[in-house]
């Protein structure tokens, strides 16, 4: 994906009127007719509003067919259902889906849907904006990668088990997530998830996730394993509530 300029985005809008839009051509259904509202990822323009933030993220699959067939009365959003068959919405919808990060639609399994308790809602606004979780985890592929992706987390590890990790990161270190010091030869030290890639260097990864700084290893005096986690205890610093919300949200992960 990448975002389109002004006149490319009009020159599709030209180019594509599609008459017979067939499976996979909601992306070029929604360059050419949702971009000038919505923005070339889904961002949000002046006219309409983000189609990736949490409250389009949380729409059913169902609510989003619903809004790209009949619109919103009132506002800018018209009801498409005129102008597309349902096939078209349809994909329309799935690539709406993926710019969120999402693999499509998935109707009929309201297991995987996403949840509409306001407990959860609240809890994932706390992990994406003022707990920063997201900075160094993912789920459905957003997020940083410093801290291993919490998708299935609640399959995998008991509540309690959660309670734990969040309350006390440096108890019990994810296998492959534990931090190493690495002291240089001129006294420098730095600290951060390791990869051994070589003989001649080591890896570790920046504080915010982003790039992998290599370290040659005969400028390295030593190399050990880091006691505690990368991990903050954020957690333990928000309120009864918050914390309540923020479990709600990872144990519906
Ligand atoms: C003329 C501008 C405009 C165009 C074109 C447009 N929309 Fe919208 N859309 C809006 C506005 C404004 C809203 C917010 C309505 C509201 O206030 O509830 C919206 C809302 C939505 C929502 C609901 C999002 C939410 O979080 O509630 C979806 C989904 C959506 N649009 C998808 C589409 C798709 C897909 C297309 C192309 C087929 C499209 N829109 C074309 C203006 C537009
Ligand atoms: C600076 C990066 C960073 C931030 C910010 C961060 N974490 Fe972590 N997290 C990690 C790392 C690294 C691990 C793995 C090491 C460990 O177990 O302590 C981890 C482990 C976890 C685990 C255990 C996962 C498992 O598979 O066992 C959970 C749950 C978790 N984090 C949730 C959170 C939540 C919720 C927040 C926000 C309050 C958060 N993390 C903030 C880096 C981070």
């Amino acid at each position: 994906m990448k975002l389109k300029n002004c006149c490319a985005a009009l020159a599709l809008a030209l180019t594509s009127v599609v008459v017979n839009a067939g499976v996979g051509e909601g992306q070029e259904l929604y360059e050419a007719y949702c971009i000038v509202c919505h923005g070339g990822i889904g961002e949000g323009q002046a006219m309409g509003k983000s189609l990736v933030d949490t409250q389009a993220n949380r729409m059913s699959d169902e609510d989003l067919l619903a809004v790209i067939t009949d619109g919103r009365a009132g506002t800018g959003m018209a009801a498409w259902g005129n102008s597309f068959s349902d096939e078209e919405i349809f994909d329309i919808a799935t690539y709406v889906r993926v710019l969120q990060g999402k693999p499509g639609l998935s109707l009929g399994n309201e297991e995987s849907g996403p949840s509409d308790d306001p407990m959860v809602i609240a809890g994932e606004t706390l992990f994406n904006n003022k707990a920063g979780c997201v900075t160094c985890h993912t789920y459905n592929e957003q997020g940083g990668s410093v801290g291993p992706a919490l998708d299935g987390l609640s399959a995998r590890l008991e509540d309690s088990a959660i309670e734990r990790a969040l309350l006390n990161p440096s108890a019990d270190i994810v296998e492959g997530y534990g931090a190493k010091i690495v002291e240089q030869n001129d006294g420098t030290i730095v600290s951060g998830r390791y990869r051994n890639d070589s003989e001649l260097a080591v890896q570790i990864q920046s504080s915010d996730g982003r790039r992998w700084v290599t370290y040659f290893k005969d400028r390295v005096a030593s190399i050990s394993d880091a006691d505690e986690s990368l991990m903050p205890d954020t957690y333990a610093t928000l309120s009864a509530s918050e914390q309540e919300q923020l479990m709600a949200f990872l144990k519906s992960l």
